[in-house]
């Protein structure tokens, strides 16, 4: 009995070393932690469990019959977060690079298919180099395994996706289809090819940072949310993130209490907007100073900033805010902002997290550029989100809401649950000076007689008043107020419920 426990122990110290003390040693070279060691930074002292510690890839080509190591690299298992349950999938780059074969598909089918029994988070942390090319086909349906499950969990478990080496192929895939997309500075890639492949197709010279690093993938492509500076700071962000989360489509998102009163007003917020229309000011000061403890988990950061979009909390309550971003280009919509702000109303749709939306928008990015890229469909993105959202839905315009885009921006008419709005609010077709040169062509050539219809347009539409007059302001408040009505309303909204029709499912204009 000794002898086969010592076995046992002696079977789990080789699983542990993954592709060996060299490889070990050259990952941690590189500032990288191994599989293992991440998911102890993950997960709350002691309580991962593992699973297939012992399975093997099934190859036995290209001298692979002799080459195999217990675990097949994925740490697969489960355990808790902040005492809360979530399934983890950890690649191990020391074996094989990570890469997957159709065993190592198995082990992270395993998880997801247990965390959609019980209803719990999927964390994959990715370190591979794709499809395992020894085991061809095999490993594309291993592949196609994974992504089938990602799917199907979509909006029904939240699933998150740390980028933690370079990922190319079928490794980014999986990502992609996950609700968040984090990635470590430095040390982590993404790309369906790599840099070589690039050059030969289309004799393009770039490198692995400039195609795909976290700088290029959170700045320009926006297919990550964030970049971290470590793997450990990743992981302790990635610990953070999830409490804003629920661990299913069923489940509300964990209270956290906060000494912050609901009732806290902020004089400060009286003179945020300045009294030129035309002058900037920083959206995200309102956020900081309405939300419990100033604490906002901003996402996208550094991705079409003329949107805002993240988590907080409002008496404890998770929302999720949208705003737009008056610092860059005056907040204006575009394709980016768009399709950025669009995904993210139907994550906290689908998860059961209210909305938040402050409201300073003078319309759609005008131009070329705009138009031959889509903005007409990309817009359509957020406004068929809003549209058939159901969480409760509170708007807050602070100054303008010209045109479409204040039909987009969780309007009355899209189902807002409470809108309120400042007394700058602007709410009207479109900014004076542009309402007055249409409508008053014929005046081009007298300025004065111009300047005088603009006044009175100012007069009469640069202002909440008219809006509320029709009851689609439910209420003008004073902005040193806001906490205090937004929460409120979520707490008047808490049991909302409202159902869509049947359907299949919807057809948003992808
Ligand atoms: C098998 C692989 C591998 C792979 C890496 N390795 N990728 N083994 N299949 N896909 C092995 C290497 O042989 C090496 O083994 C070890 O992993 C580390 O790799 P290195 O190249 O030494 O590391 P590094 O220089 O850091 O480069 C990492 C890398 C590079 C950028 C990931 O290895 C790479 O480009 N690999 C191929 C990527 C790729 O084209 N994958 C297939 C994509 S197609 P030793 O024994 O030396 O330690 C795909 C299809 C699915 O995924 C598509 C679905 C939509």
């Amino acid at each position: 009995m000794q002898e086969i426990i010592k076995q046992l122990d002696a079977k789990r110290e080789l699983a542990r070393l993954g592709g060996g003390q060299r490889r070990v040693d050259a990952h941690h070279a590189k500032g990288k932690l191994t599989a293992r060691e991440r998911i102890e930074l993950l997960f709350d002292e002691g309580t991962f469990e593992e699973w297939d510690m012992f399975k093997e890839h099934r190859c036995n080509d290209f001298g692979m019959a002799d080459n195999k190591v217990p675990g097949d690299g994925v740490v697969i298992g489960y355990g808790t977060v902040n005492g809360r349950m979530v399934f983890v999938f950890s690649q191990d780059f020391t074996v094989f690079g990570g890469a997957l074969s159709e065993a190592h598909a198995e082990k992270i089918c395993k998880v997801m298919d247990h965390a959609m029994k019980v209803g719990a988070p999927v964390i994959g942390l990715n370190d591979s180099g794709g499809a395992r090319i020894q085991e061809g086909v095999a490993a594309l349906g291993g592949y196609a395994d994974v992504f089938q499950r990602n799917v199907m969990a979509s909006g029904v478990v939240p699933q998150i996706s740390l980028i933690m080496g370079p990922c190319a192929g079928g490794a980014v895939y999986s990502p992609a289809m996950t609700d968040f997309i984090f990635m470590v500075k430095d040390t982590s890639y993404m790309f369906v090819t790599g840099p070589e492949v690039v050059k030969t197709v289309t004799h393009e010279e770039v490198t692995a940072e400039e195609l795909g690093g976290a700088v290029s993938h959170t700045t320009r492509s926006g297919v990550a949310d964030l970049a971290f500076e470590n793997d450990v700071e990743a992981l302790l962000m990635l610990r953070r993130f999830i409490n804003y989360l629920p661990l299913n489509n069923k489940e509300k998102s964990p209270i956290r209490p906060s000494a912050d009163a609901a009732d806290r007003i902020d004089l400060s917020l009286d003179t945020l907007v300045p009294e030129n229309p035309n002058k900037p000011y920083d959206i995200k000061e309102l956020i900081i100073k309405v939300v419990d403890d100033c604490d906002f988990f901003e996402l996208q950061a550094d991705h079409a900033k003329n949107i805002v979009i993240g988590f907080a909390r409002m008496e404890g309550q998770t929302i999720g805010i949208v705003a737009n971003q008056p610092l860059v280009m005056a907040g204006c919509l575009d394709i980016k902002s768009s399709i950025k702000a669009g995904r993210f109303v139907r994550f906290c749709d689908a998860f059961n997290i209210p909305i938040v939306t402050f409201v300073d928008v003078p319309g759609f990015m005008p131009g070329t550029a705009q138009e031959y890229g889509g903005i007409i469909k990309h817009g359509a993105k957020l406004l068929y989100a809003y549209a058939e959202c159901t969480v409760p839905k509170i708007t807050v315009i602070t100054r303008k809401a010209y045109g479409g885009a204040y039909d987009v921006m969780a309007s009355k008419h899209l189902r807002g649950d409470v809108n309120f709005a400042w007394p700058t609010a602007e709410i009207a077709v479109m900014g004076p000076k542009g309402a007055v040169e249409i409508i008053f062509r014929e005046d081009k050539g007298d300025p004065a007689k111009l300047a005088a219809k603009e006044a009175e347009y100012k007069a009469k539409f640069a202002n909440p008043f008219v809006a509320s007059a029709r009851g689609f302001i439910d209420d003008v408040i004073q902005p040193h107020e806001t906490r205090k009505r937004i929460c409120r309303s979520l707490v008047m909204l808490r049991n909302k419920k409202i159902e869509n029709p049947w359907r299949k499912h919807g057809n948003i204009p992808l």
